[in-house]
């Protein structure tokens, strides 16, 4: 994302941000920071994270409410937008009419990165079970 936007400054949210590794990337940062995610866990981990790196969680306003969120509306357009690994959690026409409630936080030059899950992601064509889960080759229980 630092590579793409030539911005120093500005503010720069991540939509269903989980544990955002983004946001942790910008704490050095001129941007303001917001993050938003429906599970208030991801959201107690992602703060132990901004601590972690020696910053205040105070560093990064987030939002447990579910977007679009009225929290946001008086902040006005962000300079970037953050959708990783989200979108899957929608039919086709859901995700438009997202897209469509995404893009009223966004002007002319607003960077907007999305990633989503290809067909080949291991969770795609596959019931997920305890076994599978802990199968694939990204995890290993370590105890
Ligand atoms: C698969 S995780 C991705 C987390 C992170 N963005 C990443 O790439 O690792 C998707 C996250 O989006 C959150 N989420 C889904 N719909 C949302 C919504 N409408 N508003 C806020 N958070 C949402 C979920 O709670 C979940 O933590």
């Amino acid at each position: 994302m630092k590579a793409y936007c030539s911005k120093e400054t500005g503010k720069i949210i991540d939509i269903g941000c989980g544990q955002s590794t983004y946001l942790l990337d910008f704490l050095d940062s001129k941007f303001d920071l917001y993050g938003v995610d429906i599970d208030q866990l991801q959201l107690n981990y992602l703060e132990q994270r901004i601590n972690a790196a020696n910053h205040n969680k105070e560093r990064v306003n987030l939002s447990s409410e579910e977007f679009p969120t009225k929290d946001f509306v008086d902040i006005g357009a962000f300079d970037v937008i953050i959708l990783s690994n989200l979108l899957h959690f929608y039919t086709k026409p859901e995700a438009k009419r997202f897209i469509s409630d995404v893009l009223r936080f966004s002007s002319s030059g607003t960077y907007i990165l999305v990633t989503v899950h290809t067909k080949d992601h291991y969770l795609a064509n596959n019931k997920i079970t305890s076994d599978s889960f802990l199968n694939h080759k990204k995890f290993r229980m370590i105890i």
